[in-house]
């Protein structure tokens, strides 16, 4: 018996023998019945081997459990050194991540965020913004016109127009959006992106084109984390008189220009219902992606709507 133990290599196979022996009608069970007609010798030597069988089924038992247990855990082996399925994460546009730095700067400096509509009527995008229909600055823009008349914004200016229409006086707004113009190349897109500041209030407040340097500066150091030499020229834009660009110095040698800006023209508050004599302020424009490349020293602003994932969870932000 202690040898068939022994050969037994599954518990199915084990139970059956166990019951065999010590079920209901098992062999053993059996002789145990018969106990009280044997010799006390012949008692003992049922009882060692009672024990003893018993012992050999328990620890067959754990052997053969521990073997399947054994073979459960090499089979359900996980081999972490194998390649994992991709996985593709969301994760936040560079474009959206620029707006929010940007923004929460703005508003720290007590400007409030607008946007505006993408087709725009030309009263805002140009005629409020002191560019009549036979105004020449009108070509400075290629413009995306609509059969009805609407334009596709080319500047986020028209926002500035609605909320002084909106809002009234005083303003401290900034506006962001998408605009439109027709260009495209590895560093304009038909479709990009600006934000816009507007700070209008009474004259008596002495809001000059000092205060607006230092806005601008203030933003730009904020934004890009570290002091910028900046440079002043006389521009043209017909809302503000009088005009000016703003230039960063770049990688040590080169100005690029970063900011349109000026005082706010008489006719643009005239064209809101504000009084010039009464109200004055400043307003300036930049490239949101222009600024978004800078930072993150990208090359190609058309990478940024191509919508290539890849592209953009590798692009540094
Ligand atoms: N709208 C101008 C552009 O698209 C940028 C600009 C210049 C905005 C001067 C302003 C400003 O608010 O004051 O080129």
């Amino acid at each position: 018996m202690l040898d068939e133990i022994k050969k037994i290599d599954n518990l199915e196979e084990l139970q059956a023998l166990y019951t065999a022996t010590f079920g209901k009608n098992g062999t053993m069970t059996a002789r145990l019945k018969t106990m009280a007609t044997l010799s006390n010798g012949e008692r003992a030597a049922v009882n060692a081997e009672n024990a003893e069988l018993r012992r050999a089924f328990k620890e067959k038992q754990i052997e053969l459990e521990q073997a399947a247990l054994n073979a459960k855990l090499s089979s359900e082996y996980v081999d972490v050194t194998l390649d994992t399925e991709p996985k593709n994460h969301g994760t936040i546009h560079p474009l959206t991540e620029t707006l929010s730095q940007i923004g929460s700067i703005l508003e720290s400096l007590g400007y409030t965020m607008w946007t505006g509509p993408e087709v725009e009527d030309d009263w805002h995008n140009f005629t409020a913004l002191n560019t009549p229909s036979y105004h020449p600055a009108r070509d400075m823009q290629d413009s995306f016109f609509l059969d009805n008349g609407n334009v596709l914004r080319t500047q986020t200016s028209a926002i500035q127009i609605r909320a002084m229409e909106q809002h009234g006086v005083p303003i401290k707004m900034f506006g962001v959006g998408r605009t439109y113009r027709k260009e495209m190349d590895a560093t304009h897109s038909p479709m990009f992106g600006q934000i816009e500041g507007l700070y209008v209030d009474k004259i008596d407040k002495h809001i000059t084109m000092s205060d607006l340097v230092a806005t601008i500066r203030t933003m730009l150091e904020r934004y890009f984390e570290r002091k910028l030499e900046m440079r002043i020229r006389p521009s043209y834009f017909p809302f503000t008189e009088p005009s000016i660009e703003i230039d960063i110095k770049w990688n040590g040698d080169r100005w690029l220009e970063i900011a349109g800006a000026g005082m706010v023209h008489p006719n643009v508050l005239r064209n809101c219902g504000i009084n010039p004599d009464e109200y004055q302020g400043f307003a300036f424009g930049f490239g949101w992606d222009r600024i978004a490349m800078l930072k993150f020293g990208l090359n190609d602003i058309r990478k940024f709507y191509d919508g290539d994932i890849r592209w953009l969870k590798n692009s540094g932000f």
